[in-house]
């Protein structure tokens, strides 16, 4: 039986150049046995005709809200009804920012707006509009309202620039729709990570030089909630410790909120034991020594107060000597110079099990932005994964993670047989 055997979904087709990908899409999915109907867009007509989605669907394309036929035929609540997911792609920045706002004033948005269903986006627009601060607004409420988010990813753009904003491939949107009806058909007890707790810091930290100014730098949260979210759906009971950052809560996950380093430790120390701690926290390695209570004054300071800094706690290291040691313990490493040394240095100085790296530079914006370039440093592997968003690298480390636990399961298991097998 084909993976998407009796999988009825409904295809939004926003109105962006990457609508010309919807009929390999609509291919690709009715080679695994999806069942399609599809609603266009005003916009989304403007690249793709009715009649060539019509002919690959084998359904007719819905594209008025007041056509009296269509209401009659297949009104926009039962076509959400009928199908078992809503997939709208591209997802424009126009059609992301209806959903967010639950807007509906056409077909697509109307449907958005009644649908009961599980809704999957693949996000398409330029670079510049994707970073937007309002569509990474309209992005982190869609996720919270429990929106699932296919890509972007990177690449050359229909309008001659290069950067995250891109459409996800047809064949990665397939996987995305695949990998999602088989954690959903999973009951929570199968999914890879039921049953471990997870830990993961994020964002940075505030250390405070008077009641008014903090030291602090880029960090900007967004990796470590992408990975907190990732491994939350593969089923660890994930708690995630930030710094101050402007991003929303995640779903199904406790988020705590500190702003000092030694906040982060102790919060950090209460979430002992866990199975998984991921430190993605850029923690600022020195406080200063003592903040006075009061403002520090110009007029009190004729010439510019010298700062005396103590150390802060190493919240990883600490972990990694810990008598309640997480079983698998993950730092990252962010350098501007000898990536690799600097790392494999790092990961048996503070005891880790794995290290994601990273090389910062004034130029690559990857503290703050949405792509990260990394390596994969562990007692077995040195790895170079490809630049992508810090979404897809969240994903890929949960699939690791995954991956580890399994194996571990799978020794254990192995193990005990052996035992077993020697008293008989
Ligand atoms: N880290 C931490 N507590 C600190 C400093 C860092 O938990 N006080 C963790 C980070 O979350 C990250 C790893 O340690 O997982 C590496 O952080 P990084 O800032 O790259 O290393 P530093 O300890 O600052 O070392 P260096 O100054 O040599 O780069």
């Amino acid at each position: 039986m084909d993976i998407l055997e009796n999988r009825h979904i409904l295809l939004i087709i926003g109105g962006g150049i990457a609508a010309y990908k919807t009929p390999a899409l609509i291919r690709a999915l009715q080679s695994k046995g999806a069942q399609l109907r599809c609603i266009l867009t005003k916009g989304g007509a403007e690249f793709v005709t009715p009649l060539t989605l019509a002919s690959l669907s084998g359904n007719k394309i819905y594209q008025n809200l007041f056509d009296l036929t269509d209401e009659v035929d297949m009104g926009h609540i039962q076509l959400s009804r009928a199908a078992d997911i809503v997939l709208v792609a591209p997802a424009t920045a126009d059609l992301m920012s209806k959903m967010a706002q639950g807007l509906a004033n056409d077909l697509a948005s109307t449907t958005l707006l009644a649908t009961d269903k599980p809704v999957m986006i693949a996000p398409a627009m330029n670079m510049y509009m994707w970073s937007h601060p309002a569509t990474q607004r309209n992005m982190a409420l869609l996720q919270k309202d429990g929106i699932q988010l296919i890509g972007p990813t990177v690449g050359d753009m229909a309008c001659g620039e290069e950067g995250l904003g891109r459409m996800s491939e047809p064949e990665a949107i397939v996987e995305a729709v695949i990998d999602f009806f088989a954690t959903q058909n999973k009951r929570p007890q199968d999914l890879p990570l039921t049953g471990r707790r997870a830990l993961v810091t994020a964002g940075p930290t505030h250390e405070l030089i008077d009641p008014v100014r903090y030291i602090t730098n880029y960090s900007s949260g967004k990796q470590g909630f992408a990975i907190a979210r990732e491994i939350a759906k593969l089923g660890a009971q994930t708690q995630l410790i930030s710094g101050p950052v402007q991003l929303a809560d995640p779903e199904n996950i406790t988020t705590k909120r500190v702003e000092t380093a030694h906040q982060m430790l102790a919060a950090c120390e209460a979430a002992l034991p866990c199975d998984i701690a991921i430190m993605t926290a850029a923690v600022a390695d020195w406080r200063v020594a003592h903040p006075p209570n009061q403002k520090l004054k110009k007029t009190a300071n004729p010439t510019p107060p010298e700062l005396v800094l103590a150390e802060n706690p190493d919240i990883l290291a600490h972990l990694g000597s810990h008598k309640k040691r997480p079983h698998l313990l993950i730092g990252f490493a962010a350098e501007t110079e000898c990536l690799l040394e600097q790392a494999r240095a790092k990961r048996a100085r503070k005891k880790c099990d794995w290290i994601i790296a990273n090389q910062i530079s004034p130029t690559n914006n990857i503290m703050g932005g949405d792509e990260n370039s990394v390596f994969f440093l562990s007692d077995e592997v040195e790895e170079e994964w490809d630049k992508m968003s810090k979404q897809h690298v969240a994903a890929k480390l949960a699939g690791r993670i995954a991956s580890y636990f399994a194996t571990q399961q799978k020794q254990a298991e192995t193990e005990n047989d052996n035992k077993h097998n020697k008293h008989h």
